[in-house]
């Protein structure tokens, strides 16, 4: 007789709910992923991600010091360069987009807000890969470290907090923990894009940076195959090993299983990053009125932490942070 009202017992007030929670999702949990585009003078709308940007240098600083004030602990720049070249030279240009940016925001907030740069050419390049092309149109890994060095260095050199590979090239953190030392940046972090599978849901990313991969191209030849887990361990396991401070799996919702492997395995701080296709699909449904979208983004965003993310990427940042906070 007496179990039958055991489990429901809990759930009878809000706030035994809350005292119960077993996860919990706060601000200092959050990462705001930011673009940031040179030579425009006004914000540009991303169509299939709504709600998101093209920063100029001016909106940056504004919206990383409303992020800021909300107590959103981090942000990551992905930069969009005027110009493109084989190499993906702006990338480690000190003038270039990225590094001016971190420069801005370092005067603007100072130490108060974790800056992040994402470290890949792909964005850089006129052919849209992660790297540099060998003769036969495939990604050549050990060239490409250089160049991913280079942009370690111009990225620590304008003051980010943590440089985040997410190239995929095999040996890339050893690479940027290398370049780092030995240019004066002992204290530059790197936080490894470690299991970044080769995923339909970066779409509407792409359309935020501008970026097409020749020839109708995909990376996978670089990124991780979607069937396989323990190969994501693998990939983990490497990258801390070659001195990753903190990993990441990404996306998020569809590898859920891979997270939670990670962290059973892991004790460094793990991310996910929540990608922009899965935004963009709450966002077209919610617009749509089929379902209530901010319920469902704060119950993705818990279900990422709940699968053993120390932290999220995600371009719910601002919503979020607002939210929980009201
Ligand atoms: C590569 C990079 C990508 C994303 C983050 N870093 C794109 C890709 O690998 O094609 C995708 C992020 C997203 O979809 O939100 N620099």
């Amino acid at each position: 007789m007496f179990p039958e009202r055991r489990l429901r017992r809990l759930r009878r007030t809000e706030p035994l709910r809350r005292l119960v929670a077993e996860t919990r999702l706060s601000v200092d949990d959050l990462v705001a992923p930011l673009f940031v585009r040179e030579g425009i003078d006004e914000p540009q709308p991303v169509a299939s991600l709504p709600g998101v940007v093209q920063h100029t240098r001016a909106s940056l600083r504004t919206e990383v010091a409303a992020l800021r004030d909300l107590g959103v602990p981090a942000v990551i720049l992905f930069g969009i360069p005027a110009t493109r070249d084989p190499e993906g030279s702006e990338s480690w240009n000190p003038d270039g987009i990225v590094q001016v940016a971190l420069r801005d925001l370092r005067d603007e907030v100072g130490d108060e807000v974790v800056l992040m740069a994402d470290l890949c050419v792909d964005e850089y390049t006129d052919h849209g890969h992660c790297g540099i092309l060998d003769g036969h149109g495939s990604v050549d890994n050990d060239a490409t470290l250089d160049l991913y060095q280079r942009a370690a260095v111009a990225q620590a050199d304008a003051g980010a907090d943590v440089c985040a590979p997410s190239g995929m090239m095999d040996g890339q953190v050893a690479a940027i923990r290398a370049a780092l030392d030995g240019s004066g940046h002992a204290d530059t972090a790197i936080l490894a894009y470690s299991a970044k599978y080769a995923s339909a849901l970066y779409g509407p990313f792409r359309d935020a940076v501008d970026v097409q991969i020749v020839g109708g191209g995909d990376r996978r030849g670089y990124q991780q195959d979607p069937p396989n887990a323990r190969e994501a361990l693998e990939e983990i396991r490497t990258d801390i090993a070659e001195g990753a401070d903190m990993v990441m799996v990404k996306p998020a919702l569809a590898y859920l299983d891979v997270i939670a492997r990670v962290r059973d395995d892991v004790d460094v701080p793990l991310a996910a990053y929540h990608v922009s296709g899965e935004y963009a699909m709450v966002e077209a449904a919610a617009a749509n009125g089929w379902i209530d979208g901010d319920a469902v983004a704060m119950e993705h965003l818990l279900a990422i932490r709940r699968a053993g993310a120390d932290f999220i990427l995600t371009y719910l940042t601002r919503r979020a942070a607002e939210a929980l906070n009201g």
